[in-house]
């Protein structure tokens, strides 16, 4: 097959779970993928596929991805320190049977990833950091349950926050959903981070470049990288069962990021202006998409 992987035969059981025979389930949609990747498209491998009981594991687990957010959202105001953030979704996630992905993973020492202001992604929660009426945070929550991973982010405005701040958070929200309309079966990835890139200029605004989305599911960060400064027509087919993240990192100013912060984690604007960036979660469809986690 174009993956790689050992052919079935017409009357064995479906890859997919669903229990039918290979002929009446997946062999026409494995014999078109067959195709493109011989027409010389990016086919993404078929291991990388979510089955419908994939699908159904990562939802379960995004009920309380997006439960953690909305449990922050409820309480996050002046005076809120970034650790009682981290306690928030620690506390919550554990008490849903689930384990907060970003605690221990590659020494990260937190359970959640709390970037204020300049902070463009992976801020450390501390005791120390304090959120006073102006700030723009993004919070970044990542749920394992059973095995399976959720993902996704949001920025929240605390008390009075400037207009030019403001409308870097909206139009970044605003950057998801003018890719999630490129997600569309058979399209390609890189459509999605260039109609991003574009909507940014529009705005003024730039894109980081080194840090982008990701394929997720049976892992934390799978393939694809999803670059939001793409080019259209290029990168990974969108193959029906590919699961990623939308996860731009748009800046006020310019594009360059500072990564030499001496705790390994926090990444800055090189330029000291604030940055913001929202996170979904979505499969590809037969006919568009699904949002998994929000
Ligand atoms: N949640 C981030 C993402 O969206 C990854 C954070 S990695 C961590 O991909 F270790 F910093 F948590
Ligand atoms: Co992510």
């Amino acid at each position: 097959m174009y993956d790689g992987d050992i052919e079935l035969g017409r009357n064995d059981e479906c890859w997919c779970g669903s229990g039918k025979k290979y002929k009446k389930c997946h062999l026409g949609f494995d014999e078109r993928l067959q195709k493109l990747a011989e027409a010389g498209e990016d086919v993404p491998p078929r291991a990388l596929l979510k089955t419908p009981e994939d699908i159904a594991g990562v939802k379960k687990s995004a009920k309380v991805n997006v439960g953690v957010l909305d449990y922050v959202a409820e309480r996050i105001g002046i005076g809120t320190t970034t650790e009682q953030i981290n306690g928030w979704v620690h506390d919550y996630t554990v008490q849903h049977g689930a384990i907060p992905a970003p605690l221990d993973y590659e020494g990260f020492p937190k359970s959640v990833c709390t970037s204020v202001n300049d902070v463009v992604c992976h801020g450390i929660p501390s005791p120390q950091e304090v959120l006073a009426s102006g700030d723009i945070v993004n919070v970044d929550c990542s749920t394992i349950l059973d095995g399976y991973y959720s993902d996704s982010s949001r920025m929240f405005c605390i008390g009075d926050v400037p207009e030019e701040a403001r409308r870097l958070v909206e139009v970044t929200k605003e950057s998801i959903q003018v890719g999630l309309e490129q997600v569309k079966p058979w399209g390609h990835l890189g459509d999605v981070g260039a109609a991003i890139n574009a909507f940014a200029k529009e705005h003024g605004y730039s894109v980081v470049r080194e840090f982008g989305g990701h394929g997720i599911g049976l892992d934390f960060h799978e393939e694809p990288f999803v670059s939001f400064v793409s080019r259209p027509g290029t990168g990974w087919l969108l193959v029906p069962g590919l699961m990623f993240t939308i996860e731009p990192m748009i800046n006020m100013g310019k594009h360059r990021i500072d990564m030499s912060d001496p705790n390994g984690w926090t990444v800055r604007t090189k330029d000291g202006l604030p940055t913001a960036q929202w996170e979904v979660q979505l499969v590809v469809t037969e006919d568009g998409y699904e949002l998994i986690s929000w």
